[in-house]
């Protein structure tokens, strides 16, 4: 029996993109509780307020039961290794979820895994992040396919997932990003063929003109912080202002996944006014991981 797993968009069509963004968007009544009597494991390496919040509450309202457990109680790989411990979870378990410091090491759950594996982020994608920011920019902007889209900032995990999504849904992506913090020409190659279009500029002003939205992350992401000084250095061109959004399309809105840094890569003008949908995509963690969930669980819209 094949099993589906999320480890990264790329992995996954534009219909199944589409099924899941509409499972996300229906009622929780609506779903038929498939995770009734249930156990999801969520195992977390790093810290988190959005991820783990959201997945607990989204496996409660699927009927099912969230089991948490962080750090040194999981040690992948240090207590017992990843394969043990996806083994034994998968006798407990519908699901299981994890947010690692290395992206092999959901490679390697979803290798033994007789369930479903979720990647809650690592230092390669975030793809649970990535439903949540394209449900948002469905709702509030319009069709993935129609929207211009812009990424300032380091080319990361959150970054890569986005520009999966918004290249698979046919939109157009435009990174600004510092030399050695941008995607490298062979990712924009395999960008590329994802659909869409993409281009890449050193700058923040170039990437923005004429984008209907405005992302952002952290320049400091989990696991870098002894790089603090140096890339506070390096992104400071990269701060999304007033003036920078006023170098986007007209009506322009901003989205950030969080945690942010006020005056870091965004302006708390911007970040806390009107054009900002942060708060808004940060609640729709909930409902896309209620979705990507009833998706792997077999529901049907
Ligand atoms: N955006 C996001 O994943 O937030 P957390 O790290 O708080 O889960
Ligand atoms: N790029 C950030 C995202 C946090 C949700 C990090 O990996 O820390």
């Amino acid at each position: 029996m094949t099993v589906t797993h999320l480890l990264n968009i790329a992995d996954l069509g534009v219909g199944q993109i589409n099924e899941i963004l509409a499972l996300s968007a229906q009622s929780v009544e609506s779903l038929n509780a498939p995770l009734q009597g249930q156990g999801v494991a969520l195992l977390f390496e790093k810290p988190s307020n959005r991820t783990r919040h959201s997945m607990e509450i989204a496996v409660v309202q699927l009927g099912g039961h969230p089991v948490y457990t962080m750090g040194e109680e999981v040690g992948l790989d240090v207590r017992e290794s990843v394969e043990d411990v996806t083994k034994i979870l998968c006798g407990y378990h519908a699901i299981v979820a994890a947010r690692v410091f290395k992206h092999s090491f959901v490679e390697r759950m979803a290798k033994v895994s007789t369930k479903p594996v979720i990647n809650m982020l690592s230092d390669y994608s975030h793809p649970l992040q990535a439903f949540a920011d394209a449900l948002t920019m469905t709702q509030h902007v319009g069709a993935l396919g129609d929207l211009t889209v812009a990424w300032v900032g380091d080319y990361n995990n959150v970054a890569r997932s986005l520009t999966e999504i918004v290249l698979i849904s046919g939109g157009r992506m435009q990174l600004g990003c510092p030399l050695g913090y941008n995607a490298s020409p062979l990712e924009i190659e395999r960008l590329k063929a994802l659909g869409g279009s993409i281009e890449q500029f050193d700058n923040a002003q170039e990437a923005v003109a004429k984008a209907h939205v405005v992302h952002t992350d952290t320049w400091i992401s989990m696991g870098q912080e002894e790089e603090s000084s140096k890339r506070r250095k390096i992104f400071a061109n990269f701060c999304v202002t007033e003036d920078l959004m006023s170098a986007a399309s007209k009506g322009a809105k901003f989205m950030h996944c969080m945690p942010a840094h006020r005056d870091e890569e965004v302006s708390a003008g911007v970040f806390d006014g009107a054009a900002s949908l942060a708060i808004e995509q940060g609640h729709n963690r909930l409902h896309s991981a209620r979705g990507v969930m009833a998706y792997l669980k077999g529901a049907k819209q």
